[in-house]
């Protein structure tokens, strides 16, 4: 047994405390850039600092925040006023998690298709992280349905790097969060997404299983099962809250921690909805706590409101803290109309 099982086993709970998620802010220097880019922001190490400041010092944000992760410049990142990043968190109660796969590379041979890098002295820096502060991990594998894709080479790939990359982080005290995201691009249905996900996800746990990982003691991020992007055909929010549990419940051992989805390019209120309807409907039965750990559908009204200037600094803040809060909701089964709409005088 892992001389962290304890630790590792309290810090998972802790992750997916009642009416509470993880926060993801963990984009690497490239897609923050993109990001930042995109309403008009410098992209500098500056600005970066200065948005991953506004987020993390958001009066309240761990009452529906547990735990944020964070990138490689972030942790090592102060406010202006020298205060370490890892502080400010802590000082509030937000575990600090590490982003630790170094990125999703075209795989040689496999055309269309990307395998996730970073194995290569892991162990080493997961001691630097821990030794820092940080008490989880992530690692993003990224499956694309097309054209004849996913293909098993694909699948199998990014399972075995999800599975050693967990047991090196539950050998050095971090809990992983294992994320093989299905993506949402694309026009295929609903049910071509169930199958890859449900394939995707038991293999995945087929080579946690082999490589020797807790389930106890790690969280699954997976996507949603939801119709592509440009699929004609929608599915409801029910359709996808049903789907998606029927597909976990399939594929999902029971002692798993807990579930903390990410939103994959959802609006912000239907990343919510589909949560909420999870919860609503499935908590009784779920063997799993259902959470959030969203980035884009958390961050991007406040990212927006921002747009680079102090003077829209508290806007922002109450803009993130809202969307915090409705997804706060969204795990208890408690958004409603009227949760979703609690900002809106502030923001008319
Ligand atoms: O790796 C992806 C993030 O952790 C989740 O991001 O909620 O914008 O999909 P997203």
């Amino acid at each position: 047994m892992s001389t962290y099982a304890q630790e590792l086993r309290a810090t998972a709970q802790a992750m997916v405390a009642p009416g509470k998620g993880v926060l993801a802010m963990d984009e690497s220097n490239g897609t923050c850039n993109k990001r930042l880019g995109k309403v008009g922001i410098d992209q500098t190490e500056e600005m970066r600092r200065t948005y991953r400041e506004l987020i993390l010092t958001t009066p309240n944000l761990e009452n529906y925040i547990s735990g944020a992760i964070l990138y490689d410049e972030t942790i090592r990142q102060s406010t202006k006023d020298g205060t370490p990043f890892l502080k400010v968190m802590t000082d509030a109660g937000i575990i600090p998690g590490i982003k630790v796969d170094t990125g999703a590379k075209d795989m040689a041979g496999f055309p269309g298709e990307k395998v996730t890098e970073g194995l290569d002295g892991l162990r080493d820096r997961i001691a630097e992280y821990y030794q820092m502060g940080a008490r989880f991990a992530k690692w993003r594998a990224v499956i694309t349905i097309g054209d004849g894709i996913p293909s098993r080479g694909c699948i199998e790939a990014n399972a075995h790097g999800l599975a050693r990359y967990a047991k090196l982080c539950q050998e050095g005290g971090l809990v992983p969060i294992v994320e093989p995201e299905v993506l949402i691009d694309g026009d295929h249905t609903l049910e071509r997404c169930y199958q890859v996900t449900e394939e995707t996800l038991r293999t995945v746990f087929n080579q946690l299983y082999t490589q020797r990982v807790a389930f106890d003691q790690m969280i699954l991020k997976p996507s949603m099962v939801i119709s592509g992007k440009d699929c004609p055909n929608q599915a409801s929010v029910n359709e996808v809250a049903d789907a998606t549990v029927q597909c976990l419940m399939n594929s999902v051992p029971a002692s798993v921690a807990g579930v903390a989805f990410l939103s994959g390019g959802q609006s912000n209120q239907q990343a919510s909805a589909h949560l909420n309807a999870m919860n609503v409907k499935y908590a009784d039965q779920a063997p799993w706590t259902l959470t959030f750990s969203y980035a884009r559908a958390i961050q991007q009204p406040a990212l927006e409101a921002w747009k680079g200037k102090e003077s829209n600094l508290s806007l922002a803040q109450k803009l993130l803290l809202h969307r915090a809060k409705c997804n706060g909701a969204a795990h208890e089964g408690q958004y409603t109309p009227e949760v979703e709409k609690e900002l809106e005088p502030v923001t008319a």
